[in-house]
């Protein structure tokens, strides 16, 4: 939703904001624009669409600056349009800002800074923000005058042309960090902006404002009050991982680092011989008074937490309950003390998950988060993080974040178990088997990839694909759907099978794809029967399939099966063919896979 960026430094800026924007780019992509000091002037650029028109147009500027800050569109307010690009100035053009969040009273605002004078160049809510900065004091002042007004979410870059090698940026409900170098500072919104040039990040925290030289950094409240608490983080991602080291699309590539991914996530956390399950993180935590369970996420990470209620019911004998982060933050839900809220997020900034973390912590819930990105908001509201190790994702299209999500809550069921007294430890050495095979197993079906781009050649012109699964399979059929459509554009559904004669089986003809999901068990053998009836109605199918039920299949379109595991773990290698389907049926239709129409990366408004 929108990424900025802001650099001072000795480097020419026009090249370093630009590198820095499209490694933000995931964060919306309909139009980009820059601002830099070029000799006490404003020079701005704007273009609509992605990061290399802007690219061009800045190719034939020779100008000398050294500051600047930039912006890649995710559109809220106003179309996609070259005026409505950000950066947006005063009406002296001293003052530039970029802009990432909402300001919902910005027509009250705007009527009020028309009604003296101002004039506006844009549609957008954003610009209200550069006009409130016009006026009396030094920039800190009329900052802390501006955010008294604003409403809503914001991360700021604002450069104002009379304080000389200085940027500040500020931060409300949207994420902004520092990086810090040898005589150069960024701000950015995320980390990739500038982790080629520096791993040394300073998160800021909601009503903070950040003032950065090219050697020198500090942090303020609202109020004024210096935070000397602050610290710098060391980032342990790798820059190249931000690249796309020979693979045609990041999602491609990071469907191939989930075996790496999965073992980063589990080293450490469990012990092959004993079975036993550490979380470092999770010293003083005891579930004696947790009575209930909630998981609470948006998206994929939502279908990952349906999955993981799976195995924490089953194994640690807690009620579990998930629910979108959506609905969950204005349903008024019931929680006290003796609830724990379990909230997933790849980025840890997505805004409903947020505000689902802030209702639970507001009601005495105890939080607990499962993370991707380390130092985040999400992080930093909740008592306790688990880390997924996946490393930096950047395809709009989540993979490796999921699997790892689901490896994560399954070793937490175990935790749990264990913490518990619920299962046999013989029963906890059997899922830890499996577990620790799985790597290997990823990797061996990661190697049918080819295959299942023959089959996405065969299926990429049909229109109508229902997913369809029991048990762990269930929230499995809504990712496969999820995968498809956002990147492919085709109508997917994912389905209860159980469901499938209460209604959906009457949209079965021989146009439509059913994609049925066999994990191992009795909720396998049961949706066995579902193949039958959608072949009897001429239905095609396609089965991905536990070995179990290798014997019994009745004759498909294509089956594909995965190596033996357990029932909770299946979900971790039915995926593979699932991802890799969605990802070739979309190269096949073309559309652009890493970064899919109207969708952003990371959901930071609401
Ligand atoms: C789908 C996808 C989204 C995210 C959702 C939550 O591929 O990526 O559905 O899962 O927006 O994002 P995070 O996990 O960052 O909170």
């Amino acid at each position: 939703m929108c990424g900025i960026i802001g650099y001072v430094g000795q480097r020419e800026v026009i090249s370093i904001l630009l590198n820095g924007l499209k490694h933000l780019e995931y964060r919306g992509y309909d139009s980009a624009g820059i601002a830099v000091d070029e000799d006490g002037t404003m020079k701005t650029f704007r273009k609509t669409g992605k990061i290399t028109g802007l690219d061009t147009l800045c190719k034939g500027h020779h100008g000398q600056s050294y500051r600047g800050i930039g912006h890649t569109r995710w559109a809220t307010h106003g179309a996609p349009s070259e005026t409505n690009a950000h950066p947006h100035l005063d009406c002296q053009r001293r003052i530039a800002v970029v802009h990432n969040g909402i300001i919902e009273n910005y027509r009250q605002l705007r009527k009020e800074l028309e009604e003296s004078g101002h004039v506006f160049l844009s549609e957008t809510d954003s610009e209200v923000i550069a006009h409130l900065l016009e006026g009396e004091g030094t920039p800190f002042e009329r900052i802390q005058k501006a955010v008294k007004r604003l409403q809503g979410s914001y991360a700021l870059c604002v450069l104002f042309l009379d304080e000389l090698n200085t940027l500040y940026g500020v931060r409300m409900f949207n994420p902004l960090i520092m990086g810090i170098s040898e005589g150069e500072c960024f701000l950015a919104s995320d980390l990739p902006a500038f982790l080629d040039t520096t791993r040394k990040a300073i998160y800021l925290e909601d009503g903070e404002v950040a003032r950065i030289t090219p050697t020198s950094w500090e942090v303020k409240d609202f109020s004024g009050k210096s935070k000397t608490s602050k610290t710098i983080t060391s980032i342990p991602w790798d820059p190249l991982t931000a690249e796309k080291g020979g693979y045609k699309h990041f999602m491609l590539k990071e469907i191939h680092e989930q075996p790496q991914a999965l073992e980063d996530t589990i080293l450490g956390r469990v012990d092959g011989i004993t079975g036993q399950v550490r979380f470092d993180e999770l010293e003083n935590f005891s579930l004696e008074t947790v009575e209930r369970v909630i998981i609470t996420a948006c998206g994929t990470a939502c279908h990952a937490g349906m999955i993981g209620k799976y195995s924490i019911e089953h194994l640690a004998k807690v009620p579990v309950e998930v629910e979108y982060a959506s609905e969950f933050r204005y349903r008024q839900p019931l929680l006290n003390e003796k609830t724990l809220v379990i909230c997933i997020s790849q980025s840890g900034e997505t805004a409903d998950t947020l505000a689902a973390a802030r209702l639970a912590k507001d009601s005495h819930a105890r939080v607990l988060s499962i993370c991707n990105s380390m130092g985040t908001s999400l992080t930093r509201i909740a008592d306790w993080t688990l880390y997924t190790r996946a490393g930096i994702e950047i395809g709009v299209a989540s993979t490796k974040a999921f699997t790892c999500q689901l490896a994560v809550l399954f070793l937490l069921a175990l935790y749990l178990a264990q913490q518990r007294k619920t299962i046999e430890n013989e029963c906890i050495l059997y899922q830890v088997q499996f577990l620790l095979t799985l790597p290997r197993q990823m990797n061996e079906l990661l190697k049918i990839s080819d295959h299942i781009h023959e089959l996405a050649r065969e299926y990429y012109l049909y229109h109508d694909f229902l997913y369809l699964g029991r048990g762990v399979c269930y929230p499995l059929a809504l990712e496969g759907a999820l995968k498809l459509k956002e990147i492919s554009y085709l109508h997917a559904e994912g389905l209860s099978a159980g469901e499938m004669k209460h209604g959906p089986i009457a949209l079965i003809e021989p146009d439509v794809i059913s994609v049925v999901l066999l994990g191992r068990g009795i909720t396998g053998v049961k949706t066995l029967a579902n193949i039958e009836e959608i072949k009897a109605r001429k239905g095609k199918v396609i089965v991905i399939s536990h070995p179990e039920h290798l014997e019994v299949i009745p004759p498909v379109e294509k089956l594909l099966v995965i190596p033996e595991t357990s029932e909770f773990l299946a979900p971790l290698l039915l995926i593979i063919p699932l991802q890799l389907f969605a990802y070739y049926v979309a190269l096949e239709k073309g559309s652009d896979i890493d970064q899919p129409r109207n969708l952003a990366k990371s959901v930071t408004v609401e």
